[in-house]
């Protein structure tokens, strides 16, 4: 199978429903006076659904079972999370997607690829232009919000999160074009980059929980300081080895973490300003962090 196509494919099946998602949750953070930034966000959001769902269409029988069963693409409660987020919100969410990526098959080796390099490259050149498109939403968002033009419920450093993932996607999409793969990157830069996210991921959660949510609380903060003493020891140290192990030993502690409180806000059971897509979402960037490290 042909490695350009695959890579693309498997970048999009994961990359294209987090942008989608980040799309979704500026519109849900903005208030009746910013009405163009919601209609903004909302077509950003149709546009990588769109995306999303031709992907979808294309990747069955094509993507490795070891991605499909990650938990990256979608998990156990992707579904009802967007079910839930849906109805709190009014935004409206094509679930379909959800469900065929749910059914997706692996690839089975022994076949030709049905897609053609054609299609993937006009499929990487579309998902250029949006990029550029949202990564300079995002930065224009950050840029009137840190100067106090204008008021979202979601915090800067989260806007400033969500605009690094999204520039992350980009340089992978363009070196697919420009390479025909994603060029490999040294373990420490790939940890230091999902480790800053993993610790920022814990900082939101212990900001977007309930202040009588002492324990959670408390746990979340346990694991930010985690990840920031992961990321002074891979600035410091030459020997990457155990520095992955830890990250692996951390990540899946944190799996569980995410996935009982993605369980725990979806069924009303944690009280918190978290919706019910965004605890998924974070759940999901984890597995996508464990299948890395767990390849390295
Ligand atoms: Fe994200
Ligand atoms: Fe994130």
């Amino acid at each position: 199978m042909n490695d350009y196509v695959i890579s693309s494919l498997e970048l999009h099946l994961f990359f294209a429903r987090i942008m989608k998602e980040h799309a979704l949750f500026l519109e849900a953070g903005f208030l009746v006076p910013n009405e163009a930034y919601r209609q903004k966000s909302e077509q950003l959001k149709q546009q990588f659904e769109a995306l999303l769902e031709h992907v979808v269409r294309l990747s069955d029988g094509m993507i490795p079972g070891t991605v499909l069963s990650s938990g990256e693409i979608v998990t156990d409660f992707t579904l009802e999370a967007e079910q839930k987020t849906q109805r709190l919100t009014d935004i409206s969410i094509n679930s379909g997607i959800t469900v065929q990526e749910k059914i997706l098959q692996g690839s089975r080796k022994c076949d030709s690829p049905p897609v053609t390099e054609q299609q993937i490259s006009s499929i990487n050149q579309r998902a250029i232009r949006l990029l550029r498109e949202l990564i300079a939403f995002k930065e224009k968002i950050l840029g009137e919000v840190l100067c106090c033009k204008l008021f979202t419920g979601n915090y800067p450093l989260l806007i400033d999160h969500i605009l690094r993932e999204a520039k992350l996607y980009l340089s992978y999409v363009e070196e697919l074009e420009e390479f025909g793969r994603i060029r490999p990157e040294t373990r420490r830069s790939v940890e230091l980059f999902w480790n800053r996210i993993m610790m920022e991921h814990a900082l939101f959660i212990r900001g977007l929980l309930d202040p009588t949510e002492e324990e959670l609380i408390d746990t979340a903060d346990g694991f930010a300081d985690d990840y920031q003493k992961l990321l002074m020891q891979a600035r410091d140290t030459h020997d990457m080895t155990i520095l992955t192990a830890n990250a692996l030993e951390t990540t899946t502690r944190y799996q569980s973490f995410k996935t009982a409180g993605t369980i725990g806000i979806k069924d009303c059971k944690i009280k918190s300003l978290i919706l019910p897509l965004l605890a998924d979402h974070v759940l999901r960037e984890a597995n996508h962090y464990l299948r890395i490290l767990k390849n390295k």
